[in-house]
């Protein structure tokens, strides 16, 4: 439960912001009362304003690689603030990250700098429009691409029934404001079913000007790929004429260097990051090549934007990129591990005592727990029809009653970052064996 100082600032909060927040994940909807108002982070710990401290395991829905308050972050922020926060001009760092965007990302001739993944993937959206000519947008079940209107459909988990047949999904638009004309041209399929996309792909696919994928599915938990699925995705792609976009907000700088790309062989025309790029500092962008992010010269598909490429966030992003990079890649190879070990430990607690149905599903350094009678969940509809989501609420809730801080909600993720350590993982085990025991 919240502390009292939590529970006041809420009381406080919520006469001048909803629901005491700035976004629903991190309020009521998400804690079912008042949220822990954090003070402040130091490498994997989150320090609340009642001073009870925690591990944390959401690091800003990853945009931590580096943890909090990284001493080369804090410095490079205090040496470049001291030079002005934001020009709105061209400059030197822009460049220098660029490059090292296109060296280590294959597929990737030009990048494009925005703020967040939801602002990176309008464009991306707009730019495949008018570089294909076409309207249409395929998307999956469950998939998150951000808030914009178009593609803010069928990403949360629905009632079973509310679904449709799994080759017709129904199109359910996640919020109210957003007109059917915004979503009229998004087809919305089943992920991880060939089938299903070969059948998309024949009926809309000359359509369609792109089909947008995250890579590991990593807003339903973790569901990671069937394998090849994402490379017949590719193919049919190719195929039809539509640009294969990779959406790595989530799994770009976390799970390899070069995203999901990188771990399942991929080639995207577009790709989009967010979160772990800019290090903690809003940074986003658009890459592709040459020929697709012409397209974003002036005069043909528009893209702007007062803090694009600003410059504290550029040179975090800088810091980030030589952290994680140095030593022949060994902060990610780090987050790898750790991600890794804390999962077998979480499924060495799931044998011992499977009296609640936990599975954990992860990735590299990404991971989720599902309370659930099935042995694994692998896409949108398992999800909605076998994952107890308020059975997770509850273990999560009480985690943080002992110092370990994971989302509530079981359609996000924990992920580790290069600050966390196997006394961490240690601690998290311990404080899960006896939440579970405490659980009814
Ligand atoms: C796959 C994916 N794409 C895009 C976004 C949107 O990013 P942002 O929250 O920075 O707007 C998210 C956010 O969670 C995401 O998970």
């Amino acid at each position: 439960m919240a502390g009292p100082k939590s529970k006041a600032l809420f009381e406080r909060g919520r006469k001048v912001l909803i629901e005491g927040v700035s976004s629903a994940s991190r309020g009521p909807a998400t804690f079912g009362g008042a949220p822990r108002y954090m003070s402040h982070g130091q490498g994997a710990r989150l320090f609340d304003v009642d001073g009870r401290e925690y591990i944390d395991w959401m690091m800003a829905f990853g945009a931590l690689p580096l943890g909090h308050a990284h001493p080369k972050v804090v410095e490079t922020i205090a040496r470049e603030a001291a030079r002005g926060t934001h020009f709105a001009t061209a400059l030197e760092v822009e460049v220098e990250v660029a490059e090292m965007l296109v060296a280590l990302l294959p597929h990737v001739d030009k990048v494009r700098f925005a703020n967040t993944g939801t602002e990176a993937a309008m464009a991306a959206f707009r730019l495949a429009r008018g570089h294909t000519g076409r309207r249409k947008i395929i998307k999956f079940e469950g998939h998150y691409h951000g808030w914009w209107d178009s593609v803010l459909i069928n990403t949360n988990p629905y009632p079973p029934t509310l679904l449709g047949h799994p080759n017709d999904p129904i199109r359910i638009p996640d919020s109210s404001g957003i007109p059917e004309e915004a979503w009229k041209d998004t087809i919305v399929v089943r992920w991880n079913d060939v089938e299903a996309l070969e059948r998309a792909m024949a009926l809309h696919g000359r359509d369609a000007a792109c089909v947008v994928t995250e890579g590991v599915m990593s807003n339903m938990g973790v569901i990671p790929p069937k394998p090849g699925y994402l490379q017949r995705m590719q193919e049919l792609c190719r195929q039809y004429g539509a640009l294969f976009y990779l959406d790595e907000t989530v799994t770009g700088f976390r799970l390899a260097a070069g995203g999901c790309a990188e771990l399942y062989g991929l080639e995207p025309d577009i790709v989009t990051y967010g979160k772990a790029l800019g290090g903690g500092l809003p940074m986003a962008m658009i890459g592709g090549r040459d020929e697709i992010m012409a397209g974003l010269e002036w005069g043909k598909v528009l893209h702007f934007g007062t803090h694009n490429a600003g410059r504290l966030a550029l040179h975090v992003t800088k810091v980030m990129l030589e952290t994680m990079l140095a030593e022949d890649q060994a902060g990610f190879r780090r987050i790898k591990n750790l991600g890794k070990a804390m999962t077998d430990e979480i499924r060495k607690l799931a044998k011992h005592s499977n009296r609640h149905g936990m599975v954990v599903q992860g990735v590299n350094s990404m991971f989720q727990i599902f309370f659930t009678d099935q042995p694994e969940i692998s896409d949108y509809r398992d999800f909605c029809s076998h994952v107890d989501r308020a059975k997770f609420r509850d273990f999560a809730l009480r985690l943080m009653d002992k110092g370990i801080y994971m989302n509530p909600s079981a359609t996000l993720h924990s992920l580790s970052s290069i600050v966390h350590t196997e006394a961490d993982i240690t601690a998290t085990a311990a404080a899960m064996a006896e939440v579970l025991e405490e659980m009814p």
